[in-house]
C-alpha cells in the first residue's frame, strides 16, 4: 500500500461526499458483541485500519466476524481465550475496553500495553480505577494487565466519578456494568454521540441503560444481553474535516450524511470565521461567503468543540486576519504536529499559558496546550510526515491550499481513521495521486 500522498495545492474543493461510519463509535460496538454469545451486526461501519485491527483482535479470541460490504457481523459463540496477544500491543487504545467483556464471559481478562496516536501522556488510571470499585483484581506490569474478577464470578455495581469525563473509561464502565451486579452509576461521565451510539447499541441487546441529568449514566446491570442489528452513527470529525476543507479553499462541499445536531460547536464556530453552511435533509453544505476573520476556539468534551476538530481548524486560522487562539484542554500536548506547519509559512506559537476564557486543568503546569496563530499567511508546499491521526488530515488540508505540490508520508495513520480518503478528495476535485 502507497504510503505517501502528493497533492498540489489551489483547487476549491467542490461537490459531493458520504461520510463514512464514525470510527469512534464502530470500534467499539464491535467489542461490545463480545458481551452476547448470540450475533451482533453493525450497519455502516468504515473500512479503516483501526476496524480492521479490532476485528481481528476479535477473531483472535474465537469469534467468528465476517464483513460485507459496510456490514459487519460478529458472533461471539466461540470465544475461547481470555487474552489479547500482543500482535495487538500498541496498535491502538481498543484494547482496554475488553475488561468487561472478558470478565463476564471468563472472569479473567489478559490485555496488552496500549498504542494510539502520540497525543499526550493518555493514561488509563480512571478506567483501572472504576472498575477496580466494581471489584476487579487489576495487575500492570509492562504496561500489560491481568484483571480477574472477586469471588462469586461477577462485578457488581457501584457509583463512580470519574475525575474528568473521559470518553474511554465511561465506555469501559458501560460494557463492565451491563452485565454486573446491581446498579451502576457514572458520574462526571462522557456523553459524546458516539457515547450515546454505544448505550443504544447496548440497549437493544438487552441492557438497561440510561442517560440521567448532569452528565450521569445509570446502568443496570442484568443477568444476560442477547443479539442486535445496529446502525452505527456517522462520522463527525470527518465530516468536519470536510466542511472546513470547503471553507478553506473557497469550495462547496455537500457532505451528505453529516448531522446538525452533532455538530452545533463545529458549525457555530464555523460561521463566526466566515465560512457559511446549508442544512439539508440529508447532509450538510460548506461554504465560503468572504474572508476568514481571526478567533479565540476552546476545545471541550462534549457539547463543546471537540479536541479532533482542532487540526483542521488550526489551518484554518493560518488564513484569518489577525491574531487567533486555539485553547487546547482536553489534551495536555497536542500541538506538536504545529511544527510542519511553521515549515509551510504559518505563523504559530505554542504557550503553556490558558489562553482564552477558562481555566483549564493544565493552569500553571506547564504544558504547551495553546496556541497563538496570527494571519493570513500564505502556505508553502513542502514534505512533511504525519505524526498521529487528525494531525495528519490537516496536513493534507494544508497542502490542499499551499502553493506547489507537497508530499506527505505515514499516510498509513490517516488511513487507520479516514476511509478511502485519496478517492474522496479526487471526487473532490483535488489534485492529490497516492
Ligand atoms: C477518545 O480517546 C478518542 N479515541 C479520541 O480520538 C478523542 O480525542 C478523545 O476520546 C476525546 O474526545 C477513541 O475513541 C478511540 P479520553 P480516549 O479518555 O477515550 C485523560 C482519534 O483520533 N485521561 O476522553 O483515549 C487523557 O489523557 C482519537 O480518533 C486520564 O488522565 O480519550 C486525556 O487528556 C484521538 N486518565 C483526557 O483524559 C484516564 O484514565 C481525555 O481522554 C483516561 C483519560
Amino acid at each position: 500500500m502507497n504510503d505517501m500522498i502528493r497533492i498540489t495545492g489551489g483547487i476549491p474543493l467542490k461537490g459531493e461526499v458520504r461520510v463514512s461510519g464514525a470510527k469512534n463509535a464502530a470500534t467499539k460496538e464491535l467489542v461490545a458483541a463480545l458481551l452476547t454469545s448470540e450475533p451482533v451486526t453493525l450497519k455502516n461501519v468504515p473500512e479503516i485500519g483501526d476496524v480492521d485491527v479490532t476485528m481481528e483482535m476479535l477473531q483472535g479470541l474465537g469469534a467468528k466476524v465476517e464483513r460485507t460490504g459496510d456490514t459487519v457481523t460478529v458472533d461471539a459463540s466461540g470465544m475461547n481465550t481470555s487474552s489479547v496477544t500482543d500482535a495487538f500491543s500498541k496498535k491502538n487504545r481498543i484494547p482496554i475496553l475488553l475488561f468487561g467483556p472478558l470478565l463476564s464471559r471468563f472472569g479473567k481478562a489478559e490485555i496488552p500495553a496500549l498504542g494510539g496516536c502520540k497525543i499526550g501522556q493518555r493514561p488509563v488510571d480512571f478506567h483501572t480505577d472504576a472498575l477496580r470499585s466494581m471489584g476487579a483484581k487489576i495487575d500492570c506490569s509492562n504496561g500489560e494487565y491481568i484483571a480477574t474478577v472477586p469471588e462469586g464470578g461477577r462485578l457488581h455495581g457501584t457509583v463512580i466519578e470519574l475525575p474528568f469525563p473521559s470518553v474511554g473509561a465511561t465506555e469501559n464502565v458501560m460494557l463492565a456494568a451491563v452485565l454486573a451486579k446491581g446498579t451502576t452509576v457514572i458520574k462526571n461521565a462522557a456523553i459524546e454521540p458516539e457515547i450515546h451510539d454505544l448505550a443504544m447499541l447496548l440497549q437493544s441487546m438487552g441492557a438497561i441503560i440510561q442517560l440521567d441529568v448532569n452528565r450521569t449514566w445509570i446502568i443496570e446491570g442484568v443477568e444476560s444481553l442477547h443479539g442486535a442489528t445496529h446502525r452505527v452513527i456517522p462520522d463527525r470529525i470527518e465530516a468536519a474535516s470536510f466542511a472546513i476543507a470547503a471553507v478553506l479553499t473557497k469550495g462547496d462541499v455537500t457532505i451528505r450524511g453529516a448531522r446538525q445536531e452533532h455538530m452545533l460547536s463545529l458549525l457555530n464556530n464555523l460561521r463566526r470565521v466566515g465560512g457559511e453552511f446549508e442544512i439539508l435533509e440529508d447532509g450538510i453544505r460548506a461554504f465560503r461567503t468572504g474572508d476568514i476573520k481571526s478567533a479565540t476556539v476552546e476545545t471541550d468534551v462534549h457539547p463543546g468543540f471537540m479536541t479532533d476538530w482542532q487540526q483542521p481548524f488550526l489551518i484554518l486560522l493560518t488564513q484569518a486576519h489577525g491574531v487567533s487562539i486555539v485553547h487546547e484542554t482536553v489534551y495536555e500536548n497536542r500541538f506538536g504536529y504545529t511544527e510542519a506547519l511553521r515549515k509551510m509559512g504559518a505563523n504559530i506559537q505554542i504557550q503553556t499559558a490558558c489562553l482564552g476564557s477558562k481555566d483549564c486543568r493544565y493552569k500553571n503546569r506547564n504544558h504547551p496546550h495553546s496556541a497563538v496563530i496570527v494571519g493570513p499567511t500564505p502556505l508553502k508546499a513542502a514534505d512533511i510526515e504525519i505524526p498521529d491521526l487528525r494531525a495528519g488530515f490537516s496536513y493534507l488540508v494544508a497542502a490542499l491550499i499551499a502553493e506547489g505540490t507537497s508530499t506527505i508520508t505515514g499516510v498509513e495513520i490517516i488511513k487507520r481513521g479516514y476511509e478511502n480518503i485519496v478517492g474522496k478528495l479526487k471526487e473532490l476535485g483535488a489534485k492529490v495521486e497516492g
